[in-house]
């Protein structure tokens, strides 16, 4: 794997999965394999999960791990020809290849504006960090994309399932803040990729990209679409329409445990208690959102992995 920042990324899908799972049960196995490499990792924005899974995968490969708070550097300037007297001191030209000089892999999250739509979309931060850097990119959540977390979540249902082609519903959830569409984004193209039966349930006007859902189906109603769920994936995202906007935080979208039934619940976390999603859910059996965050450490880990091997 030359990086990662996208799922196409991944040649074989089936494979990585397994992969990941043969792992998790000896995640020591490679532990030679990243030695003297480094990893860098670059957050614009807060972390929990990939912060401490990605640095566990590296370190699982027997990789030194470099973390930088990127807020705590210079000011960063991505846009081509700018004059900087303004109040970025630092080009991403000189930064990315200074960068490429004392990392191997370098991995990046930095989340959109959710502002200027054209320039998210565009995912500038992301494709500089490809263009000017000199080692493979890994995505720890760019404007449009949460590709790490879209491979646990594939590992996790690969994991749970018990059923050849099972049900899966994502769920769009309220929230008081305007969050990103990138999560649900890579779950949807995932599950695309995937033997599943992906039903997409939202308020109407909470329509993701076109070019993400293609002919996914699309419910208003989330009790039909919840109907015979094995897996549902509540994740709430800011409209993509009226970009950034907060229109709706009807409650009544709020997962329950009387509208999951039997399936098993899914989030990506962090999750708002009793906004996204009732205490009852997340304190209940049918939850799998833990296992779903272990599962991210082996999803970075073979992400590593085979970009290690193409070194
Ligand atoms: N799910 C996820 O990416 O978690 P963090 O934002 O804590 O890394």
């Amino acid at each position: 794997m030359k990086k990662y920042t996208k799922i196409k990324d991944i040649s074989n899908l089936q494979d990585t999965i397994k992969d990941a799972i043969l792992l998790k049960m000896n995640p020591f196995e490679f532990q030679d394999l990243g030695k003297h490499k480094t990893l860098v990792m670059l957050f614009f924005n807060s972390s929990l999960r990939t912060r401490l899974s990605t640095e566990k995968a590296a370190k699982h490969l027997g990789m030194d791990v470099m973390i930088l708070n990127v807020n705590d550097a210079w000011n960063l300037e991505f846009e081509d020809g700018t004059i900087m007297n303004a109040s970025t001191s630092e080009h991403i030209k000189e930064a990315a290849k200074v960068i490429s000089q004392y990392a191997d892999v370098i991995a990046v999250r930095a989340f959109p504006s959710l502002t200027d739509k054209q320039k998210d979309e565009s995912e500038l931060v992301m494709n500089s960090f490809v263009k000017y850097a000199t080692v493979p990119i890994i995505n720890m959540e760019s404007a449009t994309a949460h590709p790490l977390q879209a491979l646990a979540d594939a590992i996790t249902i690969t994991e749970l399932t018990e059923k050849s082609k099972p049900k899966v519903v994502l769920s769009w959830a309220p929230h008081p803040k305007a969050l990103p569409q990138a999560v649900a984004n890579s779950f949807i193209e995932m599950m695309q990729q995937m033997d599943v039966d992906l039903t997409i349930t939202h308020p109407e006007g909470y329509e993701l990209s076109e070019a993400i859902t293609k002919n996914t189906p699309i419910s208003h109603n989330q009790e039909e679409a919840l109907k015979d769920a094995d897996f549902v994936y509540v994740k709430n995202w800011s409209n993509y329409k009226d970009y950034g906007k907060v229109l709706s935080q009807d409650e009544n979208w709020m997962m329950t445990k009387a509208k999951l039934g039997n399936a098993k619940f899914m989030h990506c976390l962090p999750v708002r208690r009793n906004v996204v999603v009732e205490d009852a859910v997340l304190d209940g059996e049918n939850s799998v959102v833990i296992q779903q965050a272990n599962n991210r450490t082996y999803a970075a880990q073979i992400v590593l992995k085979q970009i290690l091997e193409e070194l």
